[in-house]
């Protein structure tokens, strides 16, 4: 089948007129609001479900529900092992309670992680017939593909490199998310060390369209029609864009965020274990330079060591201390879109420069 089809084939399964999915986004980011004018506006809306438990994500796919009549699809984290390195750890913590005092918080000498909500998660998303779930940070196990599948729903899975690629369509996934270096946020990489795995996407569409047979999303970097074209040229059937709608106003991230975002470009973003533990793009900030110096716990330690800090520091204008994740693509900006807006104007750029190469 040739890719103009499997385009085609793939609006049509999604039910979307337009090949864009709008990223999950862990952290507050996503609303009811974002995801349900994404889907009102004909493309892909998605809820994250990082970091919450299954209640928290029930009740946004509950509110979402009330917005839209349209699918949207819920994002998934995959957990993997994790070591406690307590020296490690313990130094971590001496260094994090100076920010706490500097955002008003008190010094912590522990570190709590919550229990993993995969399983209530995903019977949250069978109970609500939820159509489209993505996943990232892994493979989901058979048994859940398997419940998944026999329920018709429709499989997306994250890779940075081609084999990760090839587990997933193994694994029966119907769709792959090609992340690229570009990328805002987590690197999804599951196969091998993150940091070998930075494939920029103008390499990593056409290596996955070769290797593997089902249809393949670029994302990374993307922010307007000529990205969507390129990508679409390259092989893939699909865009994901993050960074483009954080901004937009129905996003949830903070003033003190968009105050970040709106001085920044992609220039001075960088790829950082130092947050979380696990490798992210975002915007260099004084935390992250000062970090970098110590040895990094895992993940999820080292978020769940460091989260409270940049919720503090978010509610309190102090933007040096923030999560700063964002992509390459990020434009220096301060004018406030809404999502369709945003949606239509990537559409007329595609419209005058591409429309005539793609028929769908
Ligand atoms: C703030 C932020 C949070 C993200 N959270 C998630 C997430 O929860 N799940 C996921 O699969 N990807 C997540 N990503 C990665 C996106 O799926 C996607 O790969 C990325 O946004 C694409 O690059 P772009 O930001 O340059 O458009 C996140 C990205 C950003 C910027």
């Amino acid at each position: 089948m040739n890719n103009q089809d499997k385009i085609k084939q793939f609006l049509s399964r999604l039910e979307i007129e337009f090949p864009l999915l709008q990223a999950p986004m862990a952290g507050g980011i996503i609303t009811p609001a974002l995801v349900s004018s994404v889907a009102n506006a004909g493309c892909l809306g998605s809820l994250a479900s990082g970091y919450l438990n299954a209640a928290q994500l029930e009740q946004l796919i509950l509110e979402t529900e009330k917005l839209t009549t349209k699918p949207f699809a819920v994002n998934l984290f995959i957990p993997a092992p994790y070591d406690i390195d307590q020296n490690k750890v313990a130094t971590m913590l001496k260094k994090l309670n100076i920010y706490r005092i500097k955002t008003g918080l008190c010094e912590v000498n522990d570190c709590k992680i919550p229990n993993d909500e995969l399983a209530s998660q995903l019977d949250v998303i069978l109970s609500h017939k939820i159509k489209i779930v993505s996943f990232t940070f892994g493979l989901l196990d058979k048994a859940a593909i398997h419940s998944l599948k026999s329920n018709g729903v429709y499989l997306i899975g994250t890779a940075t490199r081609v084999a990760e690629g090839l587990a997933l369509e193994a694994a029966g996934c119907d769709a792959i998310v090609a992340q690229g270096y570009e990328a805002g946020g987590h690197r999804g990489t599951f196969l091998g060390e993150a940091s070998s795995a930075l494939m920029g996407l103008m390499a990593l569409i056409p290596a996955l369209y070769r290797a593997v047979k089902i249809p393949v999303i670029a994302a990374g970097g993307i922010m307007d029609g000529q990205g969507v074209a390129a990508c679409l040229l390259l092989g893939a059937v699909g865009v994901q864009l993050g960074t483009a709608f954080l901004t937009c106003q129905e996003s949830g991230a903070s003033n003190t965020y968009r105050k970040l975002l709106a001085q920044s470009d992609g220039s001075q973003t960088c790829l950082t274990k130092c947050l979380s533990g696990k490798l992210a793009r975002g915007i260099v900030t004084k935390l992250i330079k000062e970090l970098e110096e110590l040895s990094i716990p895992d993940y999820p330690i080292q978020h769940y060591l460091t989260s409270d800090i940049r919720k503090a520091a978010s509610a309190q204008n102090q933007i040096d201390f923030i999560t700063p994740w964002a992509g390459q693509g990020l434009k220096a900006s301060h004018q406030l879109f809404t999502a369709a807006e945003i949606i239509n104007k990537i559409k007329e750029e595609f419209n005058q420069i591409a429309k005539i190469h793609f028929d769908f």
